[in-house]
């Protein structure tokens, strides 16, 4: 029985011992989009997780991280900049474990709300977030992705949060 299957999926805080695979699971899965120093970029999550900017969480499978996902502040709520499952992980439901649980992040950090961004090519992309609660709010050029349309989603965690709620 594979560890999916046997349970043993957890998801926590970013540490530093999962920094390599981080950067592995990036590297797969976004070379194609983004040129980076996957590795850098592993290593500037966990330090701005440390100072309280950004919450990054990873989903592991017994010891090993098999994904991870990144959240922080955004004028109107927060904002989703990376979310990542390692391929060989892919279509299992991890991704929307992952997304169940930075929803519940967003809420006790106090967002009434989460956004991000997606390149309107990217469709599976598109029907994963629609599938999780998000819905098309418009659209935005992608800054990083220069010269590719956006879609802009957005799903409200809880309205209660809402800063014009009295
Ligand atoms: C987008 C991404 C995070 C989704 O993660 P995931 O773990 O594959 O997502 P899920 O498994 O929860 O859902 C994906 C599909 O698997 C299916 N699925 C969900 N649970 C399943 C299960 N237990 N068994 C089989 N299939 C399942 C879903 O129905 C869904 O199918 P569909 O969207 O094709 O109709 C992942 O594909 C990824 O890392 N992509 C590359 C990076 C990227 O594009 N990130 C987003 C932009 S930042």
């Amino acid at each position: 029985m594979s560890d999916i299957d046997s349970g043993k999926i957890s998801i926590g805080d970013i540490e530093e011992a999962h920094l390599d695979s981080i950067a592995e699971i990036s590297k797969l899965c976004f070379s194609n989009m983004y040129e980076f120093d996957w590795y850098e970029n592993a290593g500037n999550m966990l330090k701005l997780f440390r100072q309280g900017r950004v919450i990054v969480r990873v989903i592991k499978i017994g010891e090993k991280a098999a994904g991870f996902c990144n959240l922080r502040s955004w004028p109107c709520g927060g904002w989703i900049d990376l979310i990542a499952i390692s391929p060989e992980y892919q279509n299992k439901g991890l991704g929307s474990l992952l997304l169940e649980d930075i929803k519940e992040k967003a809420k006790s950090t106090g967002y009434w709300k989460i956004s991000l961004i997606v390149s309107e090519r990217e469709e599976k992309v598109i029907s994963f977030y629609k599938r999780n609660g998000f819905i098309i709010v418009g659209e935005m050029l992608d800054e990083i992705k220069r010269g590719v349309n956006g879609i802009l989603m957005s799903c409200i965690v809880d309205y209660e949060l809402h800063p014009n709620k009295d």
